[in-house]
């Protein structure tokens, strides 16, 4: 049995439980090197950059690779990108969580279905379901939220279906988000 996450000191939270797990049709695991390729053309995409937010990075490939070889060699408790599979191993994105906040029991979350063919088909809430189970009871969360842009409706039904519900509209950065979160006790 693993430790659980909240008897753990500062150093023992930097190794929790590696991630294994799936769903009904989307495996969530750690990264691994061969991943990066994908990555890579997903964060350099237009249309999967506005959806998240951001713009599309401009670094080269190798600089990327060297960039996320680091990130997976040294761990933080506070955040960790996990890798979406199909069952039969197509990798198709990441989920995510960040601000992970041991004390408030606590995290962020994202995800990304960067091959869009998989878009709209149930992967993405299959995904949000083996995650939060992995926050709500290895780690024994008491509150997981995001951040989506307010016209994501894609995006938000996923949660909804989850069980997300709305907190409140949030202005950041120019753009207009909705808060949205999902306590323990209403996680089935
Ligand atoms: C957001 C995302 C993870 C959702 O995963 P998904 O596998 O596409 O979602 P699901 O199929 O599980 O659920 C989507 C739901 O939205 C519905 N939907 C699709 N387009 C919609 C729209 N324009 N408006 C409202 N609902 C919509 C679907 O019908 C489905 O509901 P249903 O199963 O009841 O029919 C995925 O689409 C994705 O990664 N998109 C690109 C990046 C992104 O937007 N990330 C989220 C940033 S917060």
């Amino acid at each position: 049995m693993f430790k659980k996450a909240f008897n753990r000191t500062k150093d023992e939270l930097k190794d929790l439980p590696l991630v294994d797990e799936s769903g009904e049709k989307v495996r969530v695991r750690e990264k691994r090197l061969e991943d990066i390729e994908n990555e890579y053309f997903w964060r350099t995409d237009q249309e999967l950059s506005r959806l998240d937010a951001t713009r599309p990075i401009s670094m080269s490939y190798e600089d990327f690779f060297r960039y996320s070889r680091e990130e997976m060699r040294f761990a933080s408790y506070r955040s960790k990108r996990l890798a979406l599979e199909t069952l039969d191993g197509i990798h198709i994105g990441n989920v995510m969580y960040y601000d992970f906040n041991p004390q408030k029991k606590e995290t962020e979350i994202g995800i990304m279905i960067g091959h869009k063919d998989y878009w709209g088909k149930g992967y993405g809430a299959d995904a949000l379901q083996v995650i939060l189970k992995y926050l709500f009871q290895t780690l024994e969360l008491n509150r997981v939220y995001l951040h989506t842009l307010s016209w994501n409706y894609r995006a938000q039904s996923a949660f909804a279906k989850v069980g997300f519900k709305e907190v409140r509209p949030v202005r950041r950065g120019g753009q207009d988000f909705l808060l949205m979160d999902l306590l323990r006790e209403n996680f089935s």
